[in-house]
């Protein structure tokens, strides 16, 4: 495929193709090899309309390890700032005979609207609250070398439903391996139409977290950032209310850790410690939060190898 635009562009067999290949990324992420010559003479546009750690250096990194140009734009800093439309932004760069473009903004459905725009391939790196298909894979990834195979495997994942496209990514990439799924969240962060969403898509729901670690503890809990930027009419339930019925605390910690002490805590990032999650979950041995973002770069590194490395080029 040219584009990867959501998680539901992968099969199955794909998306076991990029975590083999990820995983074989790993000589180069410990340094052991300097830098592949793979994607020589590609030119990378990370062109960010939101803000961005992880993703955006990650991409960066992994498009220069393997020795591509890779050039960063953000909002701010470029014509966007002047009024530029998106669409005479992505095709000026476009004009410039770029291979890939990857793109964050805060409009759901923007990374499709550029593919249809310019002839570089297209990577959603999050748009809005539509989905954030790579950080699916490399939670997938993360988990997979924590756990094993995740057929049968059960992943709860808990918070801000409604603004996540973190989740919408992920429920499709672990379904597509085998996992079972549970989101969990209070009434007012689940999206509308969630109950038959979940029964067309095969996940299950619940408003209380205590109840899913009791009765179906699962083996891994991913929890997601509660997202106050996209919250205009306010903020429910409180931050308190959040925190005792839907946080990550350290008695929350120790309940899943008593009937499942295997299980691991995950989370996309960036934070909100002492919100979604506590300081000592985020830095429990269970966690594996910091290896999500060793193994973003490893399947980052992947994903532009899949869609850009030609005969020509492939190391
Ligand atoms: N998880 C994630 O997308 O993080 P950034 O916003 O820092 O890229």
């Amino acid at each position: 495929t040219k584009h990867l635009l959501s998680s539901a562009d992968l099969t199955r067999t794909d998306v076991e193709a990029i975590l083999a290949t990820a995983a074989s990324m790993h000589d180069v992420q410990r340094r052991e090899v300097k830098k592949l010559p793979t994607l020589r003479g590609r030119t990378i546009i990370n062109f960010f309309f939101e803000d961005s750690t992880r993703t955006r250096s990650s991409f960066e990194i992994a498009g220069k390890w393997m020795s591509a140009d890779t050039i960063n734009l953000s909002a701010k800093g470029s014509s966007t700032s002047k009024g530029e439309s998106l669409r005479d932004s992505v095709q000026t760069i476009n004009a410039m005979a770029v291979d890939a473009l990857v793109i964050r903004h805060n409009q759901s459905g923007a990374c499709q609207q550029v593919a249809g725009w310019v002839d570089a391939s297209v990577i959603n790196a999050g748009d809005g609250t539509h989905e954030h298909p790579t950080q699916a894979l490399l939670d997938a990834y993360t988990l997979r070398s924590r756990v094993g195979q995740l057929d049968g495997r059960h992943v709860a994942i808990v918070g801000d439903l409604t603004h996540s496209r973190v989740f919408r990514s992920n429920v499709i990439t672990l379904a597509s391996l085998g996992a079972r799924v549970t989101v969990v969240a209070p009434p007012t962060l689940m999206p509308a139409g969630m109950r038959d969403w979940a029964d067309r898509d095969g996940f299950a729901t619940s408003w209380d977290l205590d109840e899913v670690l009791d009765d179906d503890t699962p083996d891994a809990v991913m929890m997601l950032r509660v997202q106050r930027e996209r919250m205009s009419g306010g903020y429910f339930p409180t931050a308190r209310e959040y925190t005792v019925g839907y946080g990550l605390t350290r008695p929350r910690l120790a309940r899943l850790l008593d009937r499942k002490p295997e299980a691991v805590v995950m989370h996309p990032g960036p934070m909100n410690r002492g919100l979604e999650i506590s300081a000592d979950a985020a830095e429990s041995g269970a966690s594996i939060i910091l290896d999500q973002v060793s193994g973003g770069l490893a399947v980052r590194m992947a994903v532009l190898y899949h869609l850009l490395a030609g005969e020509e080029t492939a190391a």
